[in-house]
């Protein structure tokens, strides 16, 4: 669906003489188009690299073991950078890994030239230090923004790389004219990935924002003041649609597979989208934008550092 599709629900109330039929609507964010423009202002900056004589960006993805979600997010990394023209290496090592072999093939993409990002993918297997990995990764061919480098130019205003999915958000926000300065946030979910950089990026931009995670004691209250709610926890609708505040922003992080093989966000959408002046799906809200700005930032590496 375009952006500004609008999905018509019908809430009726009982007033106090008659029966008053109100239509409440939220108008969907498409993830899907807002990346696939992206992806195209990419590609065209990338074959101005290329007639220039330049290389084109290079991006190595790590993954560990057969995990098939991974498999499948690695898979949909690998295919855009086809479609951007980059350079793409994808290097599967068995779950069985040594932390040194590990440590080791980075080190080695560190030096490769060709190469300007570098992405390991989450979650690696229990016997590995993901921390020290991630540090190990040059912070200028950081394209995640794991980075304790990056995500502290991040806190302390003056970001280069950003963290993918957060960075999709605040574009999700941009196509839609939205300025969040001075908007009461909610973010939902504390993680490393997600829920605090989301929250980095919006007190960047001026907005009040309170992180809400799995030991805050009110959920719904805090919800249910927000004027944006940006979820990334990963619990099928967590978020109750009758919580949102009518006009509020509905940013659904979550991507989660039900056992009928569906995929479903951490928002309950269908309430939710009658309350909501604006909502994203899943699938095709976030996803779709995560894969595009990590190309993005592989541009920017490719740019900036090399
Ligand atoms: N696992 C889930 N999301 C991500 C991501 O954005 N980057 C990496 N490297 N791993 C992930």
């Amino acid at each position: 669906m375009a952006v500004g599709t609008t999905i018509e629900k019908i809430t009726p109330y009982i007033s106090t003489s008659y029966l008053v039929i109100v239509s409440m609507s939220a108008q969907l964010i498409d993830g899907n188009k807002i990346a696939a423009e992206l992806r195209s202002n990419i590609k065209q900056s990338v074959q101005k690299r290329i007639d220039l004589g330049q290389k084109a960006p290079g991006l190595a993805v790590i993954l560990v073991g057969q995990d098939p979600a991974s498999e499948v997010y690695v898979n949909k990394k690998v295919k855009a950078c086809e479609d951007v023209l980059f350079n793409s290496q994808k290097i599967v090592l068995q779950d069985s890994v040594s932390q040194q072999d590990l440590l080791a093939q980075v080190e080695k993409l560190n030096h490769d030239e060709s190469i300007h990002g570098i992405l390991v993918q989450l979650p690696l297997p229990e016997h590995l230090d993901a921390s020290e990995i991630l540090e190990k990764i040059r912070p200028e061919k950081d394209v995640d923004c794991f980075h304790p480098f990056n995500i502290g130019r991040l806190a302390q205003r003056i970001p280069v790389l950003r963290p993918c999915t957060p960075y999709g958000v605040m574009l999700m926000l941009d196509s839609i004219g939205q300025d969040v300065k001075g908007l009461d946030c909610v973010v939902v979910g504390a993680s490393n990935i997600v829920g605090r950089p989301m929250a980095m990026e919006l007190l960047l931009k001026g907005a009040t924002v309170t992180v809400c995670h799995k030991f805050t004691k009110d959920l719904a209250d805090h919800v249910s003041r927000a004027d944006l709610i940006v979820v990334g926890v990963g619990i099928p609708g967590l978020v109750k649609g009758e919580w949102i505040k009518p006009g509020a922003i509905v940013i659904d992080v979550g991507i989660n597979r039900l056992p009928n093989g569906k995929l479903t966000g951490d928002v309950e959408f269908e309430v939710a989208s009658q309350n909501a002046s604006w909502i994203t799906p899943v699938p095709g809200g976030v996803g779709p934008m995560t894969v595009a700005t990590l190309m993005q930032n592989t541009l920017l590496a490719a740019e900036t550092y090399s």
